[in-house]
């Protein structure tokens, strides 16, 4: 499929102005390798994601495929063969987009167990992206981040806006900041797209200067419409502006 009709057919109602994720330069959540977690299903699906994503102004795509015992039992030897499957299929279609991969860790016993004990998948040389369940507060996050934090990893929390336990304790966050933890806002929050809380604490996190990265977090096509309002939000315009973002650097 020609990348235009693509492109109409993923952004169908888009809006005057065009979301432009260029200046973000790189993307660093992403679920785009196929049949591998919940994200992209097939290697279709992994193109479509991508193109689209470069489309959006993207040049590079750093993607975190889920590690969690109980769901996905990922390892850097599975993902770096589909990684390698997925760079092979882009340059067939002529898709010109860089494309990376880490992971994003379950934060759950087995990951606790195995920092120090193998070699993580780390975004640039040492940043660790993990997340924590919906539902329960977390009781070894504190156990977690020391680990991380002395095997030389700088840990990152995957959308911490999305976590409503801690949505009335505040301090809860700045205690995780103070602990020198990176915080990873998804896009598609700045539109309440997850819902009006979660819009609401992460205005809230930018307003406080919390946040150091931005991530599409994408699984699959239907997040592209929220990421084209995503994109025009003054929230996104104020964090972009706040000089605290690392994507570029990435
Ligand atoms: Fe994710």
């Amino acid at each position: 499929m020609a990348l235009g009709n693509l492109f109409k057919r993923f952004f169908p109602d888009k809006p005057t102005k065009l979301a432009d994720y260029s200046r973000l330069v790189v993307d660093m959540h992403s679920h785009l390798l196929p049949g591998i977690d919940d994200g992209a299903a097939t290697i279709d699906d992994s193109i479509a994601l991508a193109s689209s994503l470069q489309q959006l102004g993207y040049k590079k795509l750093i993607t975190t495929p889920h590690i969690m015992s109980d769901a996905y039992r990922n390892t850097p030897a599975i993902i770096r063969d589909k990684l390698n499957i997925v760079r092979e299929a882009l340059v067939k279609n002529e898709i010109d987009i860089e494309i990376d991969a880490a992971a994003e860790y379950y934060l759950d016993h087995e990951f606790i167990e195995s920092i120090g004990k193998e070699p993580l998948l780390t975004i640039g040389n040492n940043m660790v992206l993990f997340e924590v369940s919906y539902i329960n507060a977390p009781e070894n996050i504190k156990e977690a981040i020391f680990r991380l934090q002395t095997e030389g990893y700088k840990p990152i929390l995957a959308h911490p806006e999305r976590y409503p336990f801690w949505y009335n304790s505040f301090d809860t966050y700045s205690e995780l900041k103070d602990k020198g933890v990176l915080f990873q806002l998804n896009i598609n929050s700045l539109s309440g797209y997850y819902s009006n809380a979660a819009k609401r604490v992460a205005e809230k996190m930018i307003d406080m200067g919390m946040i150091e990265l931005l991530g599409t977090d994408i699984h699959h096509t239907r997040h592209l419409s929220g990421l084209q309002k995503s994109g025009n939000e003054k929230s996104f315009e104020k964090l972009l502006q706040s000089g605290n973002l690392l994507n570029a650097s990435l």
